[in-house]
């Protein structure tokens, strides 16, 4: 039988946890990273024995430097190879720029720039070599606008989706896709640690649950969709927003795609 393999960061809370139990619903293995030993041998067990998916669980903070090296040796060496690929680790903080405490600024981009680059990178070699899989990086609608009180947060997520968007164009042809999943705040997790007000609007929408959000991720990976933002308003006003933030059509470069198959 054709197994398959997802790897997936930030596995057991939140929009992660819909992520390992949609793809082992799939009857996908795991590969699952996240910081906390006891939750993750727990959710591994979970998925097991309802799904009899094989789980490798990986204890370790991201953040750390080389952290993607040493999980990937690990995965290697256990022999996996990476289908799914599942970037979804991310943290916030809010709060004037200039006075947040640098150490969490810089836990904040080893997790939801470095990690998230590397990781790709040592993934995305293995995938190119046999001519297929899936990327998914989660961002967020913070990618499309600079956010005040936010600043660090909303630069990381517009990396992430600038980067996806940029290898996403690289890789076509080659069998491989990279979606950049864009939800909207939720009015717990991240925003509650950032301790940032939800605004009116917010308040007066509903906000999508986390299982919303993975089923949509998951939906749109498999799809080969680049950018997945969901609901149309959503989009209009998201790709309305881009439109009249640049000025040329992008860079020169874009017309010069690599392709993989030269
Ligand atoms: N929440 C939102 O409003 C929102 C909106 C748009 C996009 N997003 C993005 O969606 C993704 C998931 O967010 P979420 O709200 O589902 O987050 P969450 O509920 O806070 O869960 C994040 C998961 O990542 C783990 N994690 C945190 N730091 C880690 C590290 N250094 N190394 C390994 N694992 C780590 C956490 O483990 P512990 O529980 O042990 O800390 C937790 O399991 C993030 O990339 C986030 O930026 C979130």
């Amino acid at each position: 039988m054709n197994k398959r393999t997802a790897l997936i960061t930030g596995a057991t809370q939140g929009i992660g946890y819909y992520f390992s139990r949609i793809m082992a619903r799939n009857k996908v293995d795991l590969v699952l990273i996240d910081k906390n030993e006891d939750h993750l041998l727990e959710l591994a067990l979970d998925l097991y024995q309802r799904y009899g998916v094989r789980v490798k669980f990986i204890p370790f903070d991201m953040s750390k430097n080389n952290a993607p090296f040493v999980v990937y040796n690990d995965i290697i060496k256990d022999g996996f190879h990476i289908d799914y690929l599942i970037n979804n680790a991310g943290v916030g903080d809010g709060g004037y720029f200039h006075e947040i405490d640098w150490e969490k600024e810089r836990e904040m981009i080893n997790l939801n720039v470095v990690c998230l680059v590397q990781l790709t990178k040592l993934i995305l070699n293995d995938m190119v070599k046999l001519g297929k899989g899936r990327v998914l990086n989660v961002a967020s609608t913070a990618a499309f606008q600079p956010g005040p009180n936010m600043a660090v947060y909303h630069a990381t997520k517009a990396f992430v989706l600038s980067f996806s968007e940029a290898i996403a164009n690289e890789l076509k042809n080659s069998g491989i896709t990279v979606t950049a999943l864009c939800p909207d705040p939720k009015q717990s997790g991240l925003q509650h640690l950032a301790e940032i007000e939800v605004n009116k609007l917010l308040k007066m929408r509903k906000l999508p649950k986390d299982w919303e959000v993975a089923e949509f991720g998951f939906h749109s990976m498999i799809e080969g969709k680049t950018v997945a933002v969901n609901g149309f308003m959503n989009r209009l006003l998201l790709n309305t927003m881009r439109l009249f933030r640049k000025s040329t059509p992008g860079h020169p470069y874009a017309k010069y795609p690599v392709s993989n198959n030269e």
